[in-house]
């Protein structure tokens, strides 16, 4: 019913966008047709130290792979971010600094303050030995400090690798390993919801597993925490005694810039690794068009730096743009479930970005959270990271916007680097929970899952992108051949996104979710076999394999179905450890939602456990379980049906 509810584009907004119908329609065309003299153009945006002359030299031939974006173009990002800006608005807010307790004093920072902190804090890395293409680990709170660490890394041509602050020391650690990286920034603690989190006891413990020489420690909270000799250095001492200046190192275009791991279908996060002019342009671009950004404007992105989106849309997009963009230590419901529409109205936010997940937490609280406040400084709203369900859309669309404010529904990936399909402000009527129309130089086709031809018209599928775009990733970190066979070899010549999705008869695209063996939980990707990795981790569990449930808020929830060792006790007792041991191994965000223990997994006679089967139970949708003849023991799936928590 929903789907045939459609937003025009206001009157005001077709009238003075940046981009409007017409301006879509043509520099699409331009930039599909001839992809060299677009990106040329969109390429002025960025200051060069070399300006490239080769601009685009991709392949998604497996035979002849490559992928390659202003190749003979030098830069460097920080300076793009930063020095550019000095001259003519060197006094305007770069980062406005909101902290976890609305009490707390916030912070800004102008675009003179944060050049001078990141040349310093690149002056420190460069003391403690980090060189151009060396990898430094990132494991921070939401603090202006995290922004300025990211910066230093790009000024000497350090690649950065950022750990969402919510790991454990486990995945820290194995992250750390992963890219060789020998120093780690960190704080004593975080804060989240007026709770602390034990950042530098994580990364403690993570050093013991991993090879590290350096930990900055930057004094967050002021919590009294042990100081390792020799190893732990005290951020603002060791950064007072660095010199305010420091040349931007010459970077090629294609040198890397930063490594985010992500989760796949296997159980080991790759390295999505991004490099530099490409992923300059795209964020740069993106972050302009989609949100019709004009300088002047306060800017804010709700997401964490140790997500994709906090690296584009948070740091890089809005500095390269000039812009003022806001970083939130907290979370949306504390102290009260006002606090997003508070700070809203406390900065006079014009543009606002969230996911889906937190918007239906708040939902659920009711209007008057919402209505207490002004926002009428609102003019755009964004969702990203998940499907957002067109009930959550019509809440964010006229409870929040009152309205008045177009919704960009952003679908995009770590390994994109920035907006793929995503409606623009003034240029396209909205369709709840659909993601729209592509971002210039994107060609997303919709192909039969079967045999990978492409389908046309209003139609259903996977998503795959036929061609290259500048903020494409170039490599999974040290593994080129896990790049070459996730991405390209399902679908020989195309870039497999792994989402289904469905396009209309107006040529709307609707992302349906993952169909490959990852979740999404609140906005956060998983993958099954992390989980199930943990869990057989655990002396008492045999065997466990875990899908995806439908949840109210998260979207998805976490569904394991466990069997355990010959003589263990399926308790009540043992289900809640289990639970907390993935807690612990991976971090809360992977906390299970359901653990069924299950004495069999269906496997066909050949071993292979048929998730279909687990999914439809998980999903309580058990009239049609579909053929299950292959079985090797179809018994076992009665005993999971009586036993799966709806039966009871
Ligand atoms: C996966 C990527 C996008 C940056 C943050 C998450 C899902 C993302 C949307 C959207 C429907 C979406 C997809 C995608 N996703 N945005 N607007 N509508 N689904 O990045 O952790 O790499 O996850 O998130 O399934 O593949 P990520």
């Amino acid at each position: 019913m929903h789907e045939h509810v459609t937003h025009p584009v206001p009157a005001e907004w077709a009238a003075n966008a940046k981009i409007d119908a017409d301006a879509y329609a043509l520099k699409y065309r331009a930039s599909v047709d001839d992809p060299d003299s677009f990106w040329l153009g969109e390429a002025q945006r960025i200051d060069w130290m070399r300006a490239p002359t080769k601009i685009k030299d991709t392949c998604f031939d497996t035979d002849n792979f490559r992928i390659k974006w202003f190749e003979d173009g030098t830069l460097n990002l920080a300076a793009n971010c930063l020095d550019r800006h000095l001259a003519t608005r060197g006094d305007d807010v770069a980062i406005l600094w909101e902290p976890d307790h609305p009490d707390t004093p916030n912070r800004q920072l102008t675009y003179r303050e944060l050049h001078e902190a990141t040349c310093r804090f690149a002056n420190l890395l460069k003391d403690k030995g980090v060189k151009r293409g060396d990898r430094v680990t990132i494991y921070l709170p939401m603090v202006p400090e995290a922004a300025v660490a990211m910066l230093a890394c790009a000024r000497i041509g350090a690649v950065h690798s950022i750990v969402f602050a919510g790991f454990s020391p486990d995945a820290l650690a194995q992250r750390i390993t992963d890219c060789e990286s020998t120093i780690v920034l960190t704080s004593d603690e975080g804060l989240r919801g007026g709770k602390k989190v034990p950042l530098k006891a994580n990364v403690d413990a993570a050093c013991a597993k991993a090879k590290v020489d350096t930990v900055i420690m930057l004094r967050h909270t002021g919590a009294d925490v042990p100081f390792v000799e020799g190893r732990d250095v005290d951020w603002a001492e060791a950064v007072a005694g660095m010199s305010a200046h420091c040349e931007p190192e010459e970077m090629n275009a294609e040198d890397p810039l930063f490594i985010l791991y992500t989760s796949g279908s296997t159980g080991k996060p790759k390295g999505v690794l991004h490099t530099t002019g490409g992923y300059a342009v795209w964020a740069s671009m993106t972050h302009e068009y989609t949100f019709d950004y004009r300088p002047g404007q306060i800017y804010w992105c709700a997401a964490d730096i140790g997500w994709v989106t906090g690296h584009s849309y948070v740091v890089y997009g809005p500095l390269m743009n000039g812009a003022t963009t806001l970083m939130f230590e907290g979370v949306p419901n504390y102290p009260d479930f006002s606090r997003f529409w508070q700070v809203v109205d406390k900065y006079e936010v014009e543009q606002f970005y969230a996911a889906p997940t937190a918007l239906r937490a708040l939902m659920r609280e009711g209007d008057e959270w919402v209505k207490k406040t002004s926002r009428k400084s609102l003019k755009v709203l964004g969702s990203v990271g998940e499907p957002i369900n067109p009930e959550a859309w019509d809440w964010y669309y006229d409870v929040v916007g009152d309205k008045r404010c177009p919704i960009v529904d952003t679908w995009w990936q770590t390994e994109t680097g920035g907006h793929m399909i995503t409606p623009l402000p003034g240029a396209h009527a909205l369709k709840p929970g659909s993601a729209s129309f592509p971002m210039f130089g994107v060609q997303p086709a919709v192909v039969d899952p079967a045999d990978g031809h492409v389908l046309e018209g209003a139609t259903e599928g996977a998503l795959v992108i036929l061609d290259s775009w500048p903020g494409q990733m170039r490599t999974v970190y040290g593994d080129h051949d896990r790049f070459i066979q996730t991405y390209f070899s399902q679908y020989p010549g195309k870039y497999f996104t792994g989402d289904g999705c469905r396009r209309d008869e107006d040529g709307y695209y609707w992302i349906t979710g993952r169909i490959d063996d990852v979740i999404n939980v609140s906005g956060h990707r998983m993958g099954t076999a992390e989980v199930e990795s943990a869990l057989v981790d655990h002396d008492a569990v045999a065997e466990a394999a875990v899908v995806g449930m439908p949840h109210d808020v998260k979207g998805q929830g976490i569904y394991a179905y466990v069997t355990t060792m010959e003589g263990v006790e399926n308790t009540e007792e043992l289900r809640k450890e289990l639970i907390q041991w993935v807690r612990k191994e991976i971090g809360p965000i992977a906390t299970p939602d359901v653990v069924q223990f299950a004495p069999g997994l269906p496997k066909t006679r050949s071993g292979k456990i048929m998730r279909r089967i687990l999914r439809k139970i998980a999903e309580n949708d058990t009239g049609n379980l579909g053929d299950t003849s292959t079985l090797a023991d179809p018994s076992v799936v009665d005993d999971l049906l009586a036993n799966s928590p709806h039966a009871k």
